[in-house]
C-alpha cells in the first residue's frame, strides 16, 4: 500500500492596512511620556514597522483574506476542504472556534474546524495536527491558517513589549499526496515557564478578571528560545534522516532578528537561507511563519522543491519544528 503524505499547494497571507513605522510608535507612546526609538527597535529587534488591525477587524477577517488567497494559489474552493484549523492566541470570541467563524465567513459548511493554542508555536503545531490527519485518512484537504491581532493585547505603557508585535494573517492549504510533503515534525512544552511569556487575564461573570495585557521577560525568553530552535532543529532533522546543508530554506518565527542570526549560526546556515521578515510585520505570533513562508515564495525566493524548515517558539513555553519539501 502506497504511504500517504500531505503536501502545501498552495499559500497565501493578508496584512491590515494599517503601517506603522517605529517613529510613528515612538511619537505615540511619547504622548504618554513613554521614550523609545527607531534606533533602539532597530538594533534590538530588526523591526522597522507592524500591522495594526482596525477596531472592527478580528482575527477571523485577517485569516478568511489570507485563506482566499492560498485557496486560490491551490486552485481549490472552500467546498472542497474537509478540515480547518486556525492557530490564534487572539480569537475573536472565547467561543466559537476563529475556525469555525472562518469557515462560515469562506460561505462553506461540514468540514471539521477548530483552533490551536501554542501561542507563537500555534502555525508549527496546527500545520503537524493537520499532516497527522491527512496521513491518518481523517481528512484529505486541509486549511491551516496563523492569525492574530496581538495589538489587542498590547500594553502601550512597557516599552517593552509593545515595540515587538504586530497583526497578521497566514494560510496554507495542505492536500493528501502519495509524495512526500512533510518529512517529519517535533513539538514540545515546557509550562513551567508559563509566567515569562503570557496574558495572565480571563473572563469570569461577564468582567475581564486578572490582567489582559501581555507580559514577557525578554531575556528569559531570548536565552530559552536560542536553545530550544537548536534543539528542535536537530531534532526535526535526525527524524527525517537529513542534516542541516539539506535545508534551502529555516523560516523561524519572526520574533527578534537577532534569535534567528543565533539559530543560523549554530545549524551553519547564512542568513541568505534564512527568511526575514520582522523588519516590516514585527511578531505576528503564529501568524509569523505563514507570513514569512507566503512572502519568501511570491518573492521569488522559495521554489517548488525546495526543503524548508519551519520554526516556532514562544508562550507555554512552546516550540516545535516541521521540515518538508515544497
Ligand atoms: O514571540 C515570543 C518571543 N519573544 C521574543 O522572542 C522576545 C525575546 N526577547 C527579546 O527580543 C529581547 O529581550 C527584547 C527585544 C525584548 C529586549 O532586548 P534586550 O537586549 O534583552 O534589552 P533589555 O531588556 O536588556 O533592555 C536594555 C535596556 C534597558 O535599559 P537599562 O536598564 O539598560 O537602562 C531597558 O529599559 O533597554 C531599555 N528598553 C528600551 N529602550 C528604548 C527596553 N525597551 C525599550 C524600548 N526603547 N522599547
Amino acid at each position: 500500500m502506497t504511504r500517504r503524505y500531505s503536501r502545501i499547494t498552495g499559500t497565501g497571507s493578508f496584512l491590515p492596512e494599517q503601517r506603522i513605522s517605529n517613529d510613528e510608535l515612538a511619537a505615540r507612546l511619547a504622548l504618554d511620556g513613554i521614550e523609545t526609538s527607531d534606533q533602539w527597535i532597530v538594533e534590538r529587534t530588526g523591526i522597522h514597522a507592524r500591522h495594526f488591525a482596525a477596531p472592527d477587524v478580528g482575527s477571523s477577517d485577517l485569516a478568511l483574506e489570507a485563506s482566499k488567497r492560498a485557496l486560490a494559489a491551490a486552485g481549490l474552493q472552500a467546498d472542497d476542504l474537509d478540515l480547518i484549523i486556525v492557530a490564534t492566541s487572539t480569537p475573536d470570541m472565547v467561543f466559537p472556534s476563529t475556525a469555525a467563524l472562518l469557515q462560515h465567513k469562506l460561505g462553506t459548511a461540514g468540514s471539521a474546524a477548530f483552533d490551536v493554542q501554542a501561542v507563537c508555536s500555534g502555525f508549527v503545531y496546527a500545520l503537524t495536527v493537520a499532516d497527522a490527519m491527512i496521513q491518518s485518512g481523517s481528512a484529505n484537504r486541509a486549511l491551516v491558517v496563523g492569525a492574530e491581532v496581538f495589538s489587542r493585547l498590547l500594553d502601550f505603557t512597557d516599552r517593552t513589549t509593545c515595540v515587538l508585535f504586530g497583526d497578521g494573517a497566514g494560510a496554507v492549504v495542505l492536500e493528501a499526496s502519495d509524495r512526500p510533503g512533510i518529512l517529519a515534525s517535533d513539538l514540545h512544552a515546557d509550562g513551567k515557564h508559563a509566567g515569562i511569556l503570557c496574558v495572565p487575564g480571563n473572563v469570569s461573570g461577564g468582567k475581564a478578571m486578572g490582567d489582559p495585557l501581555l507580559k514577557m521577560d525578554g531575556q528569559a525568553v531570548f536565552k530559552l528560545a536560542v536553545g530550544v530552535l537548536e534543539d528542535a532543529a536537530r531534532q526535526v532533522l535526525a527524524k527525517a534522516d537529513k542534516t542541516a546543508a539539506d535545508i534551502d530554506w529555516l523560516i523561524p518565527h519572526q520574533a527578534n532578528i537577532r534569535i534567528m542570526q543565533m539559530t543560523a549560526r549554530k545549524l551553519r546556515l547564512p542568513m541568505d537561507k534564512v527568511i526575514v521578515t520582522v523588519g516590516e510585520h514585527g511578531n505576528t505570533s503564529a501568524a509569523s511563519i505563514p507570513l514569512a513562508l507566503d512572502a519568501g515564495i511570491r518573492d521569488g525566493k522559495i521554489k517548488p522543491g525546495d526543503t524548508l524548515m519551519l520554526e516556532g517558539v514562544g508562550g507555554g513555553f512552546t516550540w516545535g519544528a516541521v521540515l518538508l519539501d515544497l
